[in-house]
């Protein structure tokens, strides 16, 4: 099976009233826990790297890696995705290198100014059937060098956004924030902003900051030396009213990194005589493949994954783009 492009995973799962999970990854095991978890629920998958992870990992590592578990598991749409793209370079970088689709995240910039970089990156991807993800209004947290203080989107714009750029899917911001703090007291979303503009644009959505930030995870992590005080994330049941009302992708990073450390931690601590890494990096893994799973099935993706044959890029491009 070919690598998946976003435009036709997000039109299944916007037919099918689901949402796939956009998973970020940094290494190996991370990718195995992934795939694995996408083939034992049967679920179509996005795996997706940001630039910190283009950087970490040098480009080519990643894709060979990925390119692994795609190989492993023909039977598995797996989408590869750029995470928040910070210019055309990074577009063109992760199109090169094999990526389906890329995200351009410019809603730092004025407006106009973000109408004009996503124009650019989506007339540039197009011609390779790549999809393109943009983002509008300011999500809050930080996640590795993309900061903001919250904007929500505003839907007018969004519809003018859309129509200006010829986007494939749009991330909105409703009241998320990357990274593990991302609630003061309880979680307040604006969850009806997305029935408004996906009425509005007929996109699908995208759900960035939706880690959950499960608490057996996090007592785990400050059970065994770590220190994460007052960490929060989004509840699943917001997240799942999302869905319901136009979300067709939801991004997850911390919880993986947690889910990861808090195993590694409790190893450390239990059996501190352990110094191969496959005796953490294994069970790392698996706990991954576990959240991975738990995803899958809360956000409805699992048994989706024989729905439709991937198209190559090739096909995208005269299918979708008329090239
Ligand atoms: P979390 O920090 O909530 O996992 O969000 C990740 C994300 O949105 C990546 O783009």
């Amino acid at each position: 099976m070919p690598l998946c492009t976003l435009k036709q995973a997000l039109e299944e799962a916007r037919k099918g009233h689901y949402a796939l999970g956009a998973f970020n990854v940094n290494n190996m095991e991370q990718i195995q826990g992934i795939i694995a978890a996408a083939a034992e629920t049967k679920s179509p998958v996005i795996i997706q790297a940001s630039r910190g992870a283009l950087k970490y990992t040098e480009l080519n590592y990643l894709k060979h890696m990925i390119l692994a578990a795609v190989e492993l598991h023909p039977e598995i749409p797996v989408v590869l995705h750029l995470d928040h793209g910070d210019s055309l370079e990074t577009a063109k970088t992760a199109i090169l290198l094999g990526f389906t689709s890329v995200m351009i995240d410019a809603s730092s910039k004025p407006y106009e100014e973000n109408v004009r970089i996503t124009k650019e990156v989506v007339e540039y991807a197009h011609a390779f059937g790549v999809s393109v993800e943009a983002e509008l209004g300011t999500l809050g947290g930080i996640e590795e060098d993309v900061s903001g203080v919250v904007k929500l989107t505003d839907p007018k714009q969004a519809t003018e956004f859309v129509a200006a750029t010829g986007v494939d899917a749009l991330a909105v911001a409703i009241g998320t924030s990357h990274g593990a703090y991302k609630f003061k007291s309880t979680p307040v979303l604006a969850i009806d902003l997305v029935e408004t503009i996906s009425k509005a644009t007929e996109k699908p959505l995208v759900m960035h900051g939706s880690s959950s930030v499960p608490q057996e995870i996090l007592a785990d992590i400050n059970k065994y030396g770590g220190k994460m005080p007052d960490a929060q994330g989004v509840p699943i049941p917001a997240i799942q009213n999302a869905i319901e009302r136009g979300v067709c992708k939801v991004n997850v990073d911390t919880d993986s990194r947690m889910a990861m450390t808090a195993t590694i931690r409790k190893i450390f601590t239990e059996q501190p005589g352990v110094f191969d890494p496959r005796e953490y990096l294994g069970p790392a893994r698996e706990a991954t493949k576990q959240l991975v799973m738990s995803k899958m099935r809360d956000f409805g993706t699992a048994g989706h994954a024989g729905d439709y044959v991937p198209i190559s890029l090739e096909e995208a491009k005269k299918t979708y783009y008329g090239l």
